[in-house]
């Protein structure tokens, strides 16, 4: 199960006006718990007035080979959200030598590496998990090529600018990029603009072969992302090869008219350990949970980082929303159990799974 160590800040480094990547130590005892694969995000945690603020930031270093030593240092990318809690601290605050609250590493939005074409369409700080990606497959397998179309405002507020040009620099064969500025002009490139369904209809089968791409990796804000995957289903491209990870999304209300049943209970299994307990109404069934047992395993609570996926034994649940499960996780049973509501009286849910 995910959980929090305190690891030492090794270094913050500044990639843009608004953007930087912190790099965490990890003790040698601790190495095998912080393992990771390429694509995978940590949850990072503070106490502000009291209250948990959690954020979670992806890993942007390529990932150690199963057969490695667990990883002796950690780096994410962190960017700036205008009043975010997290990210302001981050920028302004955090300096090599302070210590951070650092879950282990989690997320499935990933790449085990194999021969074949892979492609990338990310914007912003989407490019963070695709670095990580990208460069674990390049360096551990040599039948592998990676199409990487990124856009940005402009080349100035481009994260990881240097790190993935000195990719291409060693793989020029292997890696092609695309970049997309919407607010600057290129000098060699394509002309600027934003990177819409219908843009990419058009650019995607010029600048490779879409029916041959093995796995697509889609990541940014939430509007790039819905436009990206409409427009490779539109290309005939199946769901299964087309991985989502979305950075942020405004929060929602409930659906009108929907209600807790009364004298609801939601037994759960945590960590080998079990509990039944009341469900208020209208609180997700994560928040019922973490009354009781404060270890419950959360990041986002907004359906996006997966980190509260729980598996539903008995009982049926409605999600208010899910952008971190594939359609298999939730055919095979498995939930966000911070967007899950009970539906029937009595449902159970095993974390552990
Ligand atoms: S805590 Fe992030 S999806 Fe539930």
């Amino acid at each position: 199960m995910a959980r929090f160590h305190p690891l030492p800040v090794a270094g913050v480094d500044r990639l843009t006006d608004d953007s930087v990547a912190l790099t965490l130590t990890v003790p040698p005892e601790l190495r095998e718990e912080y393992r990771y694969a390429a694509g995978q995000h940590l949850a990072l945690r503070r106490v502000v007035d009291g209250l948990d603020v959690r954020r979670t930031y992806s890993i942007c270093s390529p990932a150690p080979a199963p057969d490695a030593e667990g990883p002796s240092t950690l780096r994410v990318g962190v960017r700036l959200v205008e009043g975010g809690a997290f990210s302001t601290y981050a920028l302004k605050e955090i300096n090599a030598g302070d210590e951070l609250e650092v879950m282990t590493p989690a997320g499935r939005f990933t790449l085990d590496p194999a021969p074949g074409v892979y492609a990338a369409i990310v914007g912003g700080s989407g490019i963070t998990p695709v670095l990580s990606i990208m460069s674990t497959l390049l360096a551990r397998e040599p039948g592998a090529r990676f199409c990487l179309i990124r856009s940005d405002r402009t080349s100035a507020s481009t994260m990881f600018l240097e790190e993935v040009a000195d990719l291409k620099d060693r793989y020029p064969e292997r890696l092609q990029l695309v970049t997309v500025l919407s607010r600057e002009e290129q000098q060699a490139g394509l002309p600027s603009g934003r990177l819409d369904r219908e843009r990419l209809n058009g650019l995607l089968p010029a600048l490779l072969p879409v029916e041959r791409v093995a796995g697509w990796f889609l990541c940014g804000p939430f509007g790039l992302v819905q436009g990206a995957e409409r427009a490779l289903r539109d290309l005939g491209v199946l769901r299964n090869r087309i991985h989502e990870e979305i950075f942020h999304v405004d929060s929602v209300a409930p659906p009108p008219g929907a209600t807790t049943p009364a004298h609801s209970t939601v037994t759960a299994r945590l960590d080998g350990r079990g509990g039944t307990w009341p469900v208020q109404d209208g609180e997700s069934l994560l928040d019922t949970v973490l009354r009781n047992r404060p270890d419950a395993p959360y990041a986002c609570k907004g359906g996006v980082c997966g980190t509260c996926r729980a598996f539903l034994v008995s009982g049926e649940v409605r999600m208010d929303r899910n952008f971190a499960l594939e359609r298999e996780e939730t055919k095979a049973g498995y939930v966000l159990a911070c967007q899950s509501h009970p539906v029937t009286e009595k449902v159970e849910l095993d974390f552990d799974r």
